[in-house]
């Protein structure tokens, strides 16, 4: 097969969707790789690299499109490359459908097959290609914290761990899944006092085995919260619950029981934010301040460490874009029932139930296709 890996264009994005190495692994089963022209610099890859690796360099995206039977993306593709899509070419990436209905509308009629990152699930029932970038997000969230904690940035001006003698900084974190778990790991390792919360039982007795001991795992509830928070020194937001808005666990009224210059970072903004005050901000300009409290939305975090991020995500996707080149995706869909959960559009339908849902479009399901 014919494999194109293009540029993205996305503003600030500067992950690329694979590797020199994953490109030697597609090369070595068969595949030929065109690599849009610096696609992989924002990541730390050369032209020189890829070529290295095995594939040809190809100045525009409009070649990419044209000649490969399937390209890969990180981000979802931009208006400017519809009309560059072909009949039944295989588009493999982040795609999210569900929110955003003008896309979906536009793709569909690129006739396409659209494999989207995030629907597609191992044999366990969770997100192979949504969990490198949780890991990202929960651990940078208490880099950025303990940064904005800094007086120069309006913080509290109090160091995460402490020091001999004086005592370190508490941090709440909500939410202990992937985010929540990264997030708790970075800030016992750099000396904090941790609470992490959950609804789950079962999830807080394994946090409770193997998290260090300065984390303190907590059945999460409306009071639990309002009492950690007026301790704390941080707040981590981290909750999901699938397919549904997270929901509003700090109040404005609630932010001022809280210490002055305490941080709070909203991991959650991109399924709306998990406190009341929040806004999606940008790396540009991440932080802004409520009643005192500093507040750090920034929604595509993993997009200000593209050489982490990249790989981590090149480790997820690169076995299924092996499986889906060697096979063809009517194959990959059939033998591989994660695949096919990843198959969101096909031959003009929706073949994901919560995209047509989403917009009171027509279904299609996937085995109708295959
Ligand atoms: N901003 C970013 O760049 C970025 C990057 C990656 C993930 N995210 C977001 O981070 C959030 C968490 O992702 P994840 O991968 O850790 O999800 P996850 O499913 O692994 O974990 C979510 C946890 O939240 C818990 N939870 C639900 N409601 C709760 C409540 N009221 N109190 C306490 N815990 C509660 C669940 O039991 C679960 O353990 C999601 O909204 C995700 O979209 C954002």
């Amino acid at each position: 097969m014919i494999v194109g890996i293009l540029k993205e264009i996305k503003s600030e994005e500067n992950r690329v969707s694979m590797t020199p190495s994953g490109v030697e692994v597609m090369t070595a089963n068969g595949h030929t790789l065109l690599v849009e022209q610096t696609a992989g610099v924002g990541s730390g890859f050369s032209d020189a690299m890829y070529v290295d690796a095995g594939a040809e360099i190809v100045a525009t995206p409009a070649e990419v499109f044209e000649r490969s039977d399937m390209v890969m993306h990180v981000k979802e593709p931009q208006p400017s490359e519809y009309a560059m899509v072909k009949k039944d070419q295989i588009v493999f990436t982040y795609m999210h459908f569900a929110a955003d209905e003008g896309l979906t509308r536009d793709f569909l009629k690129t006739d396409s097959v659209a494999i989207a990152y995030e629907t597609i699930e191992d044999t366990s029932g969770s997100l192979p290609l949504l969990t490198p970038m949780s890991e990202v997000a929960g651990r940078m969230s208490v880099q950025e914290a303990a940064k904005y904690l800094e007086r120069v940035h309006g913080g509290r001006g109090i160091l995460l761990g402490g020091v001999t003698g004086v005592p370190p900084a508490t941090v709440v974190v909500i939410g202990g899944g992937i985010v929540g778990t990264n997030a708790a790991q970075m800030a016992c390792g750099l000396g904090a006092k941790v609470y992490l919360l959950d609804m789950n039982l079962d999830r807080l007795r394994h946090l409770g085995e193997v998290m260090p001991k300065n984390c303190f795992p907590m059945m999460s509830s409306p009071s639990t919260v309002r009492e950690l928070i007026r301790e704390a020194d941080v707040v981590v937001g981290a909750v999901l619950i699938p397919g549904a808005k997270a929901p509003k666990l700090i109040t404005r009224e609630m932010l001022g029981t809280m210490k002055p210059g305490a941080v709070i970072v909203d991991v959650a903004i991109d399924q709306g934010g998990c406190f009341e005050t929040s806004k999606p901000t940008t790396h540009g300009n991440p932080i802004y301040e409520v009643d005192g409290i500093i507040h750090y939305c920034v929604a595509n975090m993993p997009g200000a460490v593209p050489i982490t991020s990249t790989i981590a995500l090149t480790n997820a996707t690169l076995p299924y874009a092996v499986e889906i080149a060697n096979k063809g995706w009517k194959r990959a869909c059939k033998e591989n029932e994660g695949i096919k959960l990843g198959l969101n559009m096909a031959q003009g339908k929706i073949t994901y139930k919560g995209v047509s849902d989403a917009f009171g479009l027509e279904y299609t399901p996937a085995d109708t296709l295959l």
